[in-house]
């Protein structure tokens, strides 16, 4: 979603006249997007805005903005930091140049976020909406790949997140304009689409006698010459269109086998808790139905460990359920106490009982579990050939990495979301490639070209 929002963002600004550089000494303005969803992410916010700060004591002309989440969730306490000129929250995106113009002709200091987030206007949605059906989309760090949200906000208030507060009611996107969107992607290079939205499997909309569904929106992306694999993400445990979106998945072989779909924990007090409206068990009879319609379906799922009240027993629960439901990977997070959540409400802050330690032991476990069924899903790709979508040189070089400098070491990922390393020439980058499988770690499959 972030991504997605700095991609909008920097398109924006380049139509308006500006120049991305990758220099925070060369830059005349500086936006930081950000995230609320730990507190961790705010942190490392505000010790950037420290060094920005020093920065700008040789170099007061400098413009800073702070976008995003935390714009919205801190507001004017965010400006009154010395180094902040600009707060706009995620609402407030389309304003971004007229923000940044002021700022450096006026020298003043502005906010812009929602006043009542849960009470979004009609008129701002409509703002957003041309924003977002304006500007290209694709992801120039990964090329031949590209985001489109199809809802924005969630409606879904677990007790522990600030999505809904910072984000805003949950307002799907009108089909028309999303399919508009993809079509104009094949003639920038783009081959695989990601649907975005923080539940996208409820994507609903009415048009006139007909509700669009995701499994429909997924159907008219495939059906778009050019566009080769189609993606979303997040998706809620939830009945509502799973059988439809699966029967597509299973059907068009565009669309890729690939669902994530969090569960959070495996004890149900804790779901209560979290008031996520299902039980573990349920939770793996979907997992089973997946596979009983996708046989070769990848699912990722997410867990927050040390959520308050969380026993020994319940985090067991969890353990035991990762053993089962047998995900690619999964995503572990320490629980992290947020302002304004129901939890905090409730007195949260004082409820995150769970000691730091434990949340760490947990943690470490948790990962440790994973770590051993995603090696053995990972082993059973040994000698197997696998279709990948090039996304460019690998970051951490781990296999052959001097080779040849026409021949370096690449990254990719399949359709159901494995990565691969291989080596082969950077002009792959953003196109499909074939490598058969040679070895595997937990995290990576190594491959040669084939
Ligand atoms: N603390 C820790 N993890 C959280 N997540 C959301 N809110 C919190 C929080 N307060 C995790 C959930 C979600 C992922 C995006 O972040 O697992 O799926
Ligand atoms: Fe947050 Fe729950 Fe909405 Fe996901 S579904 S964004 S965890 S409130």
């Amino acid at each position: 979603m972030n991504k997605l929002d700095t991609a909008l963002v920097g398109s924006a600004l380049k139509e308006a006249g500006f120049s991305l550089t990758g220099s925070e000494k060369e830059a005349d303005v500086v936006l930081i997007n950000t995230c609320s969803v730990r507190e961790h992410a705010e942190q490392r916010v505000l010790s950037h805005l420290g060094h920005l700060k020093h920065i700008k004591k040789t170099r007061p002309d400098m413009v800073v903005g702070v976008i995003g989440c935390m714009a919205q969730r801190l507001g004017d306490k965010l400006l009154e930091h010395k180094a902040v000129n600009i707060v706009c929250g995620p609402a407030q995106i389309p304003q971004i140049t007229e923000l940044i113009t002021e700022a450096l002709q006026q020298k003043k200091k502005t906010l812009a976020v929602t006043e009542n987030i849960r009470k979004t206007a009609e008129e701002q949605n409509e703002t957003l909406e041309e924003f977002e059906s304006a500007y290209g989309i694709e992801d120039e760090q990964i090329p031949g790949q590209a985001f489109v949200r199809v809802m924005r906000g969630c409606d879904n208030f677990c007790a522990y997140c600030i999505v809904p507060y910072v984000r805003g009611p949950a307002v799907c996107r009108p089909p028309e304009a999303i399919i508009e969107q993809i079509k104009k992607l094949p003639g920038q290079g783009v081959k695989q689409v990601t649907l975005l939205g923080q539940t996208v499997n409820s994507y609903k909309f009415k048009s006139g006698e007909r509700t669009y569904c995701l499994a429909d929106l997924l159907d008219m992306a495939s059906g778009i010459e050019g566009i080769e694999w189609v993606k979303f993400v997040t998706s809620y445990p939830s009945e509502e269109f799973f059988d439809e979106i699966l029967q597509v998945m299973a059907d068009s072989p565009k669309v890729c086998n690939y669902l994530h779909l969090p569960a959070q924990s495996g004890s149900d007090k804790i779901l209560r808790a979290m008031n996520r409206h299902y039980s573990s068990r349920w939770y793996l009879e979907l997992l089973a139905g997946a596979r009983a319609v996708v046989p070769d379906i990848a699912i990722a799922g997410d867990f927050i460990v040390g959520f308050p009240g969380e026993s020994e027993d319940d985090f067991q629960a969890t353990v035991d359920l990762v053993k089962k439901a047998r995900y690619k990977n999964a995503f572990i997070f320490k629980y992290s106490p947020r302002p304004g959540t129901r939890l905090w409400r409730a007195g949260g802050e004082l409820q995150d009982d769970v000691a730091p330690e434990v949340k760490q032991k947990r943690n470490i476990e948790l990962l440790a579990v994973q770590e051993k069924v995603s090696d053995e899903l990972n082993r059973a790709f040994l000698g197997k050939e696998v279709k990948i979508l090039v996304e460019g040189l690998s970051k951490k070089p781990h296999l052959n990495a001097a080779d040849k400098a026409d021949n370096p070491q690449l990254v990719g990922r399949t359709a159901t979301d494995y990565i691969v390393v291989f080596n082969g020439p950077p002009s792959l980058a953003g196109q499909f490639a074939k490598a058969t499988i040679k070895r595997t770690s937990p995290l990576t499959l190594f491959g040669k070209l084939t």
